[in-house]
């Protein structure tokens, strides 16, 4: 048995005491929303912008936020210093909560919120190296810009990728890529990098957004644009996003090699530089 200590409703309790209703909407329906922040040097990275992402996705489902943003940060931090997090993960979820089962808002209920933190290799990530994709249809529904707990396409996606031997699910809409399973993803040619501009189709990554300032810096050219999967496979390179893996080459998709299977450059100078970055801020 862990003894790890988790966050519910407001209060700190050991994993093994830290129950929900099985009337929890959450559960019922997938009705909640989520985010998942890293853990650097101890520090919490970038939480403020997980935190205002969670009350977009919040209000974008008409759930009243149930505390506020400081107090989850601090609450946050508290975990993963409790927990002797030095790299690693919080995932924080809020659901509408429990209520008798029947589809429309209850008239009342109240939230449940709760939070955990793991351990987790950033800085020293084995897939560094390159990691492959496994390409599958979109199967999401229109409103994929709100983090939600409705995540089933995602699950069989990866759970596809995982069977085929790839570490991530790349998805895509007739040909048009969209994004990772639980990830952004981007190319690079010709020395431009190029990613889908946010919409309802993806989610607006926070690790996206850092790496569009890292380029920046580091004057590397970007354009926000789709590109098709036969695009990604004949770049110059290919990378993925997100908060538990930062910045990660892709050196394969399907059985295709992604410039003959060798990390390339810019996918390293944008990991290199989310790195410094986050050691910057958190060190
Ligand atoms: N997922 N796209 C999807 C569908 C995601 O689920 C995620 C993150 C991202 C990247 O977003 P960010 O850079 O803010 O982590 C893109 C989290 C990590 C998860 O579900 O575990």
């Amino acid at each position: 048995m862990s003894h790890r200590t988790c966050w519910l409703n407001g209060t700190y309790v050991a994993e093994e005491h830290a129950h929900v209703s099985i009337f929890d909407r959450g559960l019922l329906f997938g009705d909640g929303v989520y985010e998942v922040a890293a853990v650097f040097n101890g520090r919490l990275l970038d939480a403020d912008r997980h935190l205002v992402r969670l009350e977009r996705s919040m209000r974008e489902i008409g759930l009243p936020a149930p505390y506020d943003a400081d107090a989850l940060q601090d609450m946050m931090q508290r975990l993963a210093s409790e927990n002797g997090i030095r790299e690693g993960l919080v995932y924080l979820q809020v659901t509408r909560g429990a209520a008798e089962r029947d589809f429309p808002f209850p008239s009342q209920v109240t939230p449940t919120a709760f939070a955990y933190a793991r351990p987790k290799k950033l800085s020293d990530d084995p897939n560094a190296v390159g990691i492959r994709l496994h390409v599958v249809p979109d199967l999401r529904w229109q409103r994929c810009d709100i983090k939600s707990t409705s995540m089933l396409a995602q699950v069989l996606a990866k759970q596809a990728a995982r069977q085929a031997g790839a570490f991530e699910a790349m998805m895509h809409e007739d040909g048009l890529v969209t994004e990772g399973g639980s990830s952004n993803v981007w190319i690079v040619r010709n020395g431009t990098i190029y990613t889908r501009p946010t919409s309802c189709d993806i989610l607006a990554g926070i690790t996206r957004d850092v790496v569009l300032e890292v380029a920046r810096d580091a004057g590397v050219p970007v354009q926000q644009r789709a590109f098709t999967v036969e695009q990604a496979i004949a770049a110059d390179e290919c990378f993925m996003t997100s908060a538990t893996s930062f910045v990660l080459p892709v050196t394969q998709i399907g059985d295709k090699r992604v410039a003959n299977g060798v990390v390339g450059p810019v996918s390293m100078r944008m990991r290199d530089g989310y790195l410094a970055r986050a050691a910057r801020l958190t060190g």
